[in-house]
């Protein structure tokens, strides 16, 4: 059975690019992304797309309108299609049974009860939102429960590995496709055909054909694994500012070894982003749920770990800046959860900033991509502040680096944004209130100059006051590193 109409249910970050790259590569394939929500769809007819990807506009461009469509009108797009991907969101549960852990799925059952509804024939339905083990069970039960008279379902698990910022690439040149599928002779040929349009640029080597079950848990894994990288390599950088060892030689070190390889060392204040913090949670939540206490808090310490970085962090600018940072302006140079994207979904610099303005500081915000309202919105989180008048107070935001630093105590950077490696130092050391402190959260400065300039510099996972470097900082006290931490 070749496609030749797919679906998309979901226009997001997921959805929007996989089906761009699939119509961009497969002109004999018709693509449609629907959603529910209709200024996202015109958005994404328009000049001005919903997110920001790099490549991902030249590629709409090329194809919408000939073999790519987006549209809000589901039920014709479902009737139309051979193949349907599930591609809407799969965010952390904030109510009921799993609250804070669990993935909520009521938007993936409600895409299987619309499917079922409008569908006759055959459709092979694909689920792509990252969802808990033996989810694409609940999905065929609910087709098979609601489904018209003739009408059959294949349901395919084939998860995403994108990542946001570099989306285009990894979509054009996958490490791997990964596919499950039922094992019996329709699911074999439900695979074959997702494999058939994924064939028209990825070479056979790299589609991975699995269980369902496998390739269901191989994204929860893989997520949790690199998550787990972080961790570790952040763990790592709290033994080394403490005995002196650099964090970025130990990574050096043990990344020459193949077996550990050298990608995702970078220490930093934590990670961020709408994935490994809910994928990890989803695994805990799922151990627990399979009565594997031990293996849920075992992946547990990875989120601890990381809380734990965010927490380390503030509290070193704390007693850094004379155990008080109550009045005083520190600016935070990068709000995104990384460079090269305006998501601030679960970064990092939130938690920072939480810590900072619960002890009073003032806080001056420069990010080249994020938008003030999206700061001010996630500071103002019910989670994140009890009072959202006190961030309209204490918060500022501002639209040049320069100025963002004029009159502060100290700089944070909390986002590996490349174009604060080469801003003037100099100058903007020469505007701030001395002693004139950095903090370096993502290991991406030229550390010697700063300090050469007269910065006390204080990086992740760098010993401070490392003789003859850098000047001694109050964090340089070997005898109680942990007691610093807030708790
Ligand atoms: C991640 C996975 O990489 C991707 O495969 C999956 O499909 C979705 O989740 P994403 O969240 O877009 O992608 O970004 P990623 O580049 O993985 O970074 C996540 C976080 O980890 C960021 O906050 C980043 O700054 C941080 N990070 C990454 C580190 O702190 N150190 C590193 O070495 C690498
Ligand atoms: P992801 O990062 O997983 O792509 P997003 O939140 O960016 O998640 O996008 C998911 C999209 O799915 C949203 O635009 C949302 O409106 C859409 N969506 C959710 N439920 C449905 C549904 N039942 N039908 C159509 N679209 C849906």
């Amino acid at each position: 059975m070749a496609v030749k109409q797919i679906c998309c249910i979901g226009a997001g970050y997921v959805g929007g690019p996989t089906c761009a790259v699939i119509a961009y590569k497969c002109p004999d394939i018709d693509v449609t992304v629907v959603d529910l929500n209709k200024s996202r769809i015109d958005a994404w007819n328009s000049d001005e797309l919903p997110i920001y990807e790099p490549g991902l506009e030249e590629i709409v461009k090329k194809c919408r309108g000939k073999n790519l469509f987006f549209s809000t009108n589901i039920d014709t797009a479902i009737i139309n299609a051979d193949l349907i991907f599930i591609s809407v969101n799969t965010p952390t549960k904030t109510y009921g049974i799993g609250k804070g852990r669990a993935a909520d799925l009521k938007y993936v059952e409600s895409c299987a009860r619309h499917i079922a509804s409008v569908t006759t024939g055959h459709k092979i339905v694909v689920e792509k939102s990252t969802v808990p083990v033996r989810a694409a069970a609940s999905i065929s039960r609910i087709l098979t429960a609601n489904n018209k008279p003739g009408s059959t379902y294949q349901v395919l698990s084939n998860p995403e590995f994108l990542a946001e910022g570099t989306a285009i690439v990894n979509l054009l040149k996958p490490d791997r496709v990964l596919i499950g599928g039922e094992n019996s002779v329709l699911g074999q040929q439900a695979i074959k055909a997702l494999v058939d349009v994924y064939a028209h640029w990825v070479p056979n080597e790299k589609i991975i054909k699995t269980n369902t079950w496998s390739s269901e848990l191989s994204k929860l894994a893989a997520n949790a694994f690199l998550a787990q990288r972080i961790s570790s390599i952040n763990a790592m950088s709290a033994v080394c500012e403490v005995t002196g060892a650099d964090v970025c030689e130990v990574a050096n070190a043990i990344g020459k070894d193949t077996r550990i390889g050298d990608k995702f060392l970078n220490a930093s204040i934590g990670f961020g982003g709408s994935c490994f913090q809910k994928d990890v949670l989803n695994l805990v939540y799922l151990c627990e749920a399979l009565n594997l206490p031990e293996v849920a808090d075992y992946w547990q310490q990875v989120i601890e770990i990381n809380n734990y970085q965010r927490r380390r962090f503030a509290s070193r600018i704390i007693g850094s800046l004379f155990n008080t940072v109550s009045g005083k302006q520190i600016t935070l140079l990068g709000f995104a959860f990384k460079k090269d994207t305006g998501d601030t979904r679960e970064s990092s610099s939130i938690y920072v900033s939480k810590y900072l303005l619960d002890e009073g500081a003032h806080l001056v915000i420069y990010d080249p991509k994020v938008p003030e309202k999206q700061i001010k919105r996630e500071l103002q989180h019910p989670t994140i502040t009890e009072n959202p008048a006190t961030v309209d107070d204490l918060v500022s935001i501002c639209h040049d680096p320069y100025e963002a630093c004029s009159g502060s105590h100290a700089i944070a950077v909390c986002t590996e944004w490349d174009e604060f490696k080469t801003l003037d130092y100099q100058r903007i050391f020469e505007k701030m209130l001395k002693p004139a402190f950095i903090f370096d959260g993502r290991g991406i400065l030229p550390h010697a100059k700063l300090a050469e300039i007269g910065f006390q510099v204080e990086a992740i996972g760098k010993m401070v006051g490392k003789e003859g470097q850098f000047h001694v900082g109050s964090s340089n006290n070997i005898l109680s590193p942990t007691s610093r931490v807030l708790p």
